[in-house]
């Protein structure tokens, strides 16, 4: 029997029971770092399933890029699993990007959400991994400071990198702080810039020694560092192995919809495992 459960957007009371919801699911203490752009953004929704007595039983999140949309912090409570309520709350959220444009869905999936994705036609594309460490040696290459002027000539290069138009989640981040290479045919040929939304340091990087450097300005220590790197990176891997970094998690990258146009072997971090 499918669970007829209203799934809608968040009122602002239900916003710290999604939160708790998520804790439950296993997301860990900062999830709520995670939901401030779906939040806010009017490209970001936070869709919730409505259990007994205003109580909130299910959550996924939305954002959506130009062609493209994430899901992500899907979670459902502990005790209403296995009731059709994380494939209702996907179909829910692919329904909502969709109709802002997306023609590709894209998501990170655990093992426990795979199959349920797999059910809704989501085909797997490749791993990414969360490592953490400090940097031990690095390539030398020259590298400047990243500053708001840089903007436009940021997106470029994400753009190309990721085959997607990320603009409303960059244009969030303020200041633009971090470091950068400078030259190539978009102004920029490498940055990386950490974010409000999670763990990780974003890094795009048109090649593999630039950005290795990149991945070691952002990891020095003295406190270990997250880097969430596509597995298809065989540089930014083998970095990892050789500064001996922990492997944390790691997800499944899934697609719904054509295939975008990206280039794993040039992201060498992902601010996430919700929108990448
Ligand atoms: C992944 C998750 C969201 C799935 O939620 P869910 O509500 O249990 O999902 P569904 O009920 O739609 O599907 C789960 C399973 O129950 C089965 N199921 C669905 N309705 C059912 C029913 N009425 N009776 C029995 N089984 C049922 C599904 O076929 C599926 O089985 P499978 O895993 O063997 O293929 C949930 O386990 C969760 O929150 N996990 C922790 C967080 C997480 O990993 N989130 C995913 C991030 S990508």
């Amino acid at each position: 029997m499918r669970l007829a459960s209203a799934i809608r957007p968040a009122t602002d009371r239900e916003v710290p029971l999604a939160v708790d919801v998520l804790r439950r699911a296993g997301f860990g203490t900062q999830v709520a770092r995670l939901l401030e752009f779906p939040r806010r953004s009017p490209d970001g929704a936070i869709l919730v399933a409505e259990g007994d007595g205003a109580s909130v039983i299910g959550v996924a999140c939305c954002a959506a890029f130009a062609n493209t949309g994430w899901i992500g912090a899907l979670g459902v409570a502990p005790e209403a699993r296995r009731r059709g309520l994380g494939a209702a709350l996907t179909e829910a959220a692919v329904r909502w990007l969709r109709g802002r444009g997306a023609r590709t869905v894209l998501l990170y999936a655990t093992e426990a959400g795979r199959p349920v994705y797999e059910q809704l036609g989501f085909v797997a594309e490749e791993r990414a991994v969360a490592w953490r460490g400090v940097a031990g040696a690095a390539p030398p290459i020259d590298l400047q400071r990243l500053g708001d002027g840089d903007r436009q000539r940021l997106k470029s290069l994400d753009q190309a990198v990721t085959g997607e138009r990320r603009d409303n989640v960059l244009d969030t981040i303020h200041p633009l702080a971090g470091v950068a290479v400078g030259g190539g045919p978009y102004g920029l040929a490498g940055w990386a810039i950490a974010s409000p939304w999670g763990a990780g340091t974003a890094i795009a990087a048109l090649a593999p020694e630039q950005g290795v450097a990149l991945m070691a300005a952002a990891t020095s220590g003295p406190a270990a560092g997250t880097l969430i790197v596509p597995d298809g990176n065989q540089a930014a891997s083998d970095a990892l192995h050789a500064w001996r970094f922990v492997r944390l998690n790691d997800a499944l990258r899934m697609r719904l919809g054509p295939v975008v146009a990206w280039n794993p072997e040039q992201q060498f971090g992902l601010f996430n495992l919700f929108w990448g």
